[in-house]
């Protein structure tokens, strides 16, 4: 009998450069359209953890090379919500077109948010694939929940300690002037998630609340909004902040466990097309 041990493929070589002092980092090197082998999607998965933000340069991935990427490093998520004009039903797109194909003025996703945290297994990562991008602008800014929390003082991190957020997805449209439908509703019921959370795969504790986040469970609704509208002008400080300046062919990889983002409609949307690929993965229940 003979045991034969399979030598593992070394990590491909890549570059890792931090994009500014607090977090984020791009990455040089590598092609996401071929298959990273097991070494290489460890290194990169490392570097995700480490820097929250991955911003692979010169990269042309079609929507189906995205999803293989994408689905080295877990679940997909399917997106229920309107898909109109995407190349693939897994595949969502960012966009300022209206259905004549013009820009059409309007941006999404510009407040604070880390995506799908009113589902009971809030995103792991979002992956956002530059097609189109204005000129200038059209940046993409992240905020640092890990450090939001440790810059809080003691009596608050105990204030916090063991608090649920209710996240909603009706409350959070109502919130900013809209209505969700009764469809939406039952396909999203509220959810309670820790406000301090720890993450998965450091025990780092962070904040997790932004636009969904809609009122805490230890005190009345006015008192729980106010003290999340509060939370979050502490953690949106300049100090916490990246902002992303996309370049042609960035391929964005974010970490909504510990991150809140949003779009910054620095550009003439009502003339420049700004156009972009995303996949998200699922994550586990927040603790
Ligand atoms: C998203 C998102 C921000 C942007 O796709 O989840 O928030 O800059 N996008 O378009
Ligand atoms: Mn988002």
């Amino acid at each position: 009998m003979s045991l034969v041990i399979e030598a593992e493929a070394p990590a491909a070589a890549f570059e890792v450069r931090p994009l500014s002092p607090n977090f984020a980092a791009e990455v040089i090197g590598l092609d996401l359209r071929q298959p990273l082998n097991e070494a290489t999607r460890r290194a990169v998965y490392d570097a995700f953890v480490r820097y929250h933000v991955l911003a692979f340069r010169d990269q042309a991935l079609t929507p189906e090379q995205q999803i293989a990427f994408t689905e080295q490093f877990g679940t997909l998520e399917r997106h229920v919500a309107s898909n109109r004009n995407s190349p693939h039903p897994l595949l969502h797109i960012v966009s300022n077109l209206g259905a004549d194909g013009r820009p059409n003025g309007k941006v999404a996703s510009q407040k604070w948010h880390t995506d799908k945290s009113f589902r009971p297994l809030p995103s792991l990562a979002t992956i956002l694939h530059a097609v189109t991008m204005p000129p200038n602008g059209g940046d993409t800014c992240f905020a640092d929940m890990h450090a939001a929390y440790d810059a809080l003082s003691d009596p608050e991190k105990a204030e916090l300690d063991g608090v649920g957020v209710i996240h909603s997805w009706e409350l959070s449209r109502e919130k900013s002037g809209g209505k969700a439908t009764a469809e939406e509703i039952a396909d999203a019921p509220p959810m309670t998630h820790p406000l301090a959370r720890t993450h998965p795969d450091t025990g780092r504790k962070g904040l997790f609340m932004g636009e969904h986040a809609s009122h805490l469970d230890d005190r009345p609704m006015a008192d729980g909004r106010a003290r999340l509208a509060a939370l979050e002008a502490h953690a949106t400080q300049d100090r916490f902040l990246y902002r992303h300046h996309w370049r042609k062919g960035d391929l964005l990889m974010w970490d909504n466990r510990c991150l809140l983002h949003r779009a910054d409609a620095n550009f003439d949307a009502a003339l420049y097309p700004r156009v972009l690929h995303r996949t998200c993965l699922r994550g586990t229940a927040p603790t």
